[in-house]
């Protein structure tokens, strides 16, 4: 799939069949989230590659928006890990970066996901840390799931001139 029809086709998957996503597409979905640029190519990214059915039911408990956790047999999580910054604040770019290149590879892979947002939302944040053992440094930004999409959605066309300005505002 070319890029362009993997960002246009792209839509928020929340329900997924019981087909397995081979360890090899995530090895390459979670090369593609290191592919993004970072500021000053910092990468202070960390991954955590989901799949114990306990945790992912658990996280469905912390986090109110997120059922898709239901039906996905793995899930990532894209954290942000504060010692590795080195332009201040930038993480939460970098890593957000790092979370779309996940969406959009997974549909070049016939995947669907959806973007379980958790930073900044400090109970998601503080709730998944430590379900997680994840160290205070480091920060979860979004949980995605993926899998085989089992709901069909058309892609949303969201185009719109008004939010276009050339060269100054007006
Ligand atoms: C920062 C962020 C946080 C989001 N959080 C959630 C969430 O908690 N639960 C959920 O089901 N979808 C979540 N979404 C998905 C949006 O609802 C979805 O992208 C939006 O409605 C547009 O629909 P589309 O992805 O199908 O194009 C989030 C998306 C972003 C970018």
């Amino acid at each position: 799939m070319d890029a362009m029809k993997a960002i246009f086709s792209r839509r928020s998957i929340r329900k997924y069949t019981n087909k397995q996503v081979p360890d090899s597409v995530v090895k390459e979905i979670l090369e593609a989230a290191m592919s993004a640029p970072s500021a000053g190519n910092e990468q202070p990214w960390h991954f955590i590659v989901i799949k114990d059915r306990k945790i992912l039911n658990e996280i469905t408990k912390i986090h109110p928006y997120a059922q898709a956790l239901n039906t996905a047999s793995v899930a990532i999580l894209v954290c942000g890990d504060l010692k590795l910054e080195v332009h201040k604040d930038c993480w939460i770019q970098d890593c957000s970066a790092a979370a779309e290149n996940i969406l959009i590879a997974a549909q070049a892979k016939g995947l669907g996901t959806v973007w379980l947002g958790v930073y900044p939302r400090t109970e998601r944040v503080d709730g998944i840390r430590k379900l997680l053992n994840i160290p205070d440094n480091v920060i979860p930004i979004a949980v995605i799931p993926i899998g085989y999409p089992a709901e069909d959605k058309p892609p949303a066309v969201r185009f719109d001139p008004s939010r276009i300005h050339h060269n100054k505002w007006s």
